[in-house]
């Protein structure tokens, strides 16, 4: 694929790319849980797996997107349920900053997601998985995508 050409190759079409940062107690399990559950679920994910909600920071969410994503969805355990007190209630603040940020830099808001689900969850992951893989489908490539990534 030509690098300076924002438009795929003939033959590659693009596709969601989405970043999905899981807290390792409980949205991580989801996953494991929607697979053992034979849950079907889009192919757009590329998961990090982050010991907590709290720990992602707005910068990897930036980095993110300046290195193509099309969307991040950042999933933590329900409030009340955080293994490091009230790190996910630390999340819900940062989240609303880096929602506030996107917009100035005329992103879509579905483009920032925030989830909370358990390690019970499968279905709900999976569910939550194809809803934002549909969404950012309608939406189209993220504006901030590099030139030459697809
Ligand atoms: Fe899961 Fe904090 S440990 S969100």
């Amino acid at each position: 694929m030509d690098p300076s050409n924002k438009n795929p190759a003939p033959g590659l079409s693009w596709e969601p790319k989405i970043v999905m940062f899981c807290c390792n107690w409980c949205s991580y399990a989801g996953a494991d849980g929607a697979g053992i559950g034979r849950f079907q679920q889009s192919p757009s994910m590329r998961i990090i797996r982050v010991m907590c909600s709290s720990r992602v920071d707005p910068v990897h969410v930036f980095n993110a997107f300046l290195e193509g994503a099309d969307a991040v969805l950042i999933t933590g355990c329900h409030l009340g349920d955080c293994h490091y007190i009230n790190g996910n209630e630390k999340t819900l603040v940062k989240f609303k900053f880096m929602q506030m940020l996107l917009k100035e830099l005329g992103l879509e808001e579905e483009r920032l997601q925030l989830n909370w689900i358990s390690a019970s969850e499968g279905e709900k992951f999976a569910s939550v998985v194809n809803e934002a893989t549909e969404k950012i489908r309608k939406l189209g490539p993220s504006p901030l995508k590099p030139e030459g990534v697809i």
